[in-house]
């Protein structure tokens, strides 16, 4: 698969709908978010089906916003985060790929600053649910991955998956990540550490 970079750090001005891409497949590019992403991203959060495995809640339409900032702070706090993932074809916001700090002492979100050695950067994907079984989540994460490495020196990578979470698992079988151990996470239970593969240099 072809991955094409901007070769440079994400600033607020790529932010938003019509923003730059930051990162481009063959059918997709990926942005930073932006509080203009409130209508495509309430599809995403207020699906059951879709937040089943993000914690389990649904967020209610009113606190979509709120997630969207957590997003952004994300981005300010790393210089990681997620990207919002659009088909190039029509602009179209399709979900979200991209990376979450986490501190592995409790398995608590956190930031690069704080966890310091604890700290361990997870590729994850969501799609709204009319988006899945095309490919488009395996393509995101590819493309993040291989971003990660080679943008942001990112040299051990991981997902974190429910043992139910089956479409999940499959993306992580397709970017060639295996199950490792199994940790319980503060916010959603139990959850297996899959780990990528490193980068072939
Ligand atoms: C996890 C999730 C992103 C997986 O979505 P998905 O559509 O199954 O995964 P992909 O986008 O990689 O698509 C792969 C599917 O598309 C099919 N497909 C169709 N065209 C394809 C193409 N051109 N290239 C690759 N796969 C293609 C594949 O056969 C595969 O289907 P299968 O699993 O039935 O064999 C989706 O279920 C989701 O958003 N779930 C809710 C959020 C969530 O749980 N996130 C993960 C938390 S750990």
């Amino acid at each position: 698969m072809t991955v094409a970079y901007l070769r440079c750090v994400p600033t607020r001005s790529d932010r938003g709908a019509g923003g730059r891409y930051v990162l481009k497949t063959e059918r997709l590019g990926l942005r930073l978010p932006s509080l203009d992403d409130e209508e495509p991203a309430a599809e995403l959060l207020t699906d059951p089906a879709v937040m089943q495995f993000l914690g389990g809640e649904v967020v209610s339409r009113e606190h979509v916003p709120e997630v969207i900032a957590k997003w952004l702070r994300r981005w300010d706090e790393n210089d990681i985060g997620p990207f919002v993932i659009e088909r190039r074809r029509d602009r179209r916001f399709i979900g979200r790929a991209g990376l979450l700090v986490w501190d592995t002492r409790q398995w608590t979100h956190s930031t690069l600053a704080e966890a310091g050695r604890h700290a361990q950067p997870e590729l994850g994907w969501a799609l709204a649910r009319v988006h899945w079984g095309a490919g488009y989540a395996t393509e995101a994460a590819q493309a993040v991955r291989d971003w990660s490495r080679e943008e942001r020196d990112i040299r051990q990578l991981i997902s974190l998956i429910a043992p139910d979470n089956v479409a999940s698992q499959r993306v992580a079988e397709r970017l060639r990540a295996t199950p490792t151990d199994t940790v319980t996470l503060f916010d959603s239970g139990e959850a297996v550490v899959w780990a990528h593969p490193p980068a072939v240099e």
